[in-house]
């Protein structure tokens, strides 16, 4: 059904693993289409309780968007592609089932610009994250001079974005671009550690949380009264009977998202 992706479905957990190796995993359009494509399937599947990003190979994550194929873009096709990019990443960001981010290599450019659009980051040891687009005399255009600045502060952001220095996971835990860094082959394991912990949640507070945290970055919303409405709006869920009920029960908990 794709070219340049693959899914699967692990455990209620949807892992897209983009699959260029031979290109680090450069995301051509069609691969970015496939991605939006692969998150319209996972949110519509109610099996799927969490989402998991990551390369195909040992040596790259994503290591940013295909040069060879923009290098001749017109202004028109340079938009159209930003543009495309854009809708796919804030898909990811604003989706209500969690996306991790397991990055596995080189998260260059759009790599970079990906893993940043995931709600968490998970990195192997021998990742590296940069946007070098300033080598090619372009900007970020999926997202970089934004997220990066709502990550880790304008300063640390605007010398990584001005300098095109790569950095290695160590210094992106340091700076609070990834949330954890671990042995590679405990990569998709710390992933599911987390989506477990998570899935036992309810899933309207997980959605409404992701909303709301994203409101602080959105001019056009205020993520105060969102909070305090999305708040009462949940005590009308079986969610939220739920929860208080297997408190005051002594029990775990069982949501349905309802
Ligand atoms: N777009 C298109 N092709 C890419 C690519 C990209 N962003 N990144 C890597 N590739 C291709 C290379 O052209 C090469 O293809 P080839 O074998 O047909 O020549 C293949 O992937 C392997 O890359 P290579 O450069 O030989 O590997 P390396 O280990 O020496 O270096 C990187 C790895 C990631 C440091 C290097 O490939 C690189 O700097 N890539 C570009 C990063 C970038 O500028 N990203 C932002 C784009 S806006």
């Amino acid at each position: 059904m794709y070219t340049y992706i693959i899914t699967d479905l692990q455990n209620s957990y949807f892992i897209i693993t983009i699959n260029r190796p031979d290109k680090m995993n450069a995301l051509n359009i069609l691969t970015m289409k496939e991605i939006g494509m692969a998150m319209d399937e996972a949110l519509a599947d109610t099996n799927v309780v969490g989402i998991i990003i990551i390369g195909a190979g040992e040596k790259a994550f994503v290591a940013g968007a295909d040069i060879a194929e923009f290098a001749h873009f017109s202004v028109a096709q340079g938009k159209e592609m930003a543009a495309a990019g854009h809708a796919v990443y804030n898909k990811i960001e604003q989706s209500s089932k969690p996306v991790i981010a397991a990055v596995n290599g080189f998260a260059l450019g759009g790599g970079c610009e990906l893993a940043m659009a995931c709600h968490i980051r998970v990195a192997s040891e021998h990742a590296k994250f940069g946007q070098p687009e300033v080598n090619l005399g372009i900007i970020p255009g999926y997202g970089g001079t934004q997220r990066l600045v709502q990550l880790i502060g304008k300063g640390k952001a605007l010398e990584l974005l001005l300098t095109a220095d790569i950095i290695k996971a160590d210094e992106a835990l340091a700076l609070g671009l990834v949330n954890h860094v671990v042995p590679e082959e405990e990569l998709l394991y710390k992933c599911y550690e987390i989506l477990n912990k998570i899935s036992a949640k309810g899933p309207l507070a997980i959605h409404h949380i992701i909303q709301c945290a994203n409101a602080v970055y959105d001019e056009t919303k205020d993520g105060f009264a969102m909070e305090i409405n999305a708040f009462g709006e949940i005590m009308s869920s079986s969610d939220f009977k739920e929860g208080t009920s297997a408190f005051l029960e002594k029990r775990q908990a069982n949501f349905r998202g309802e």
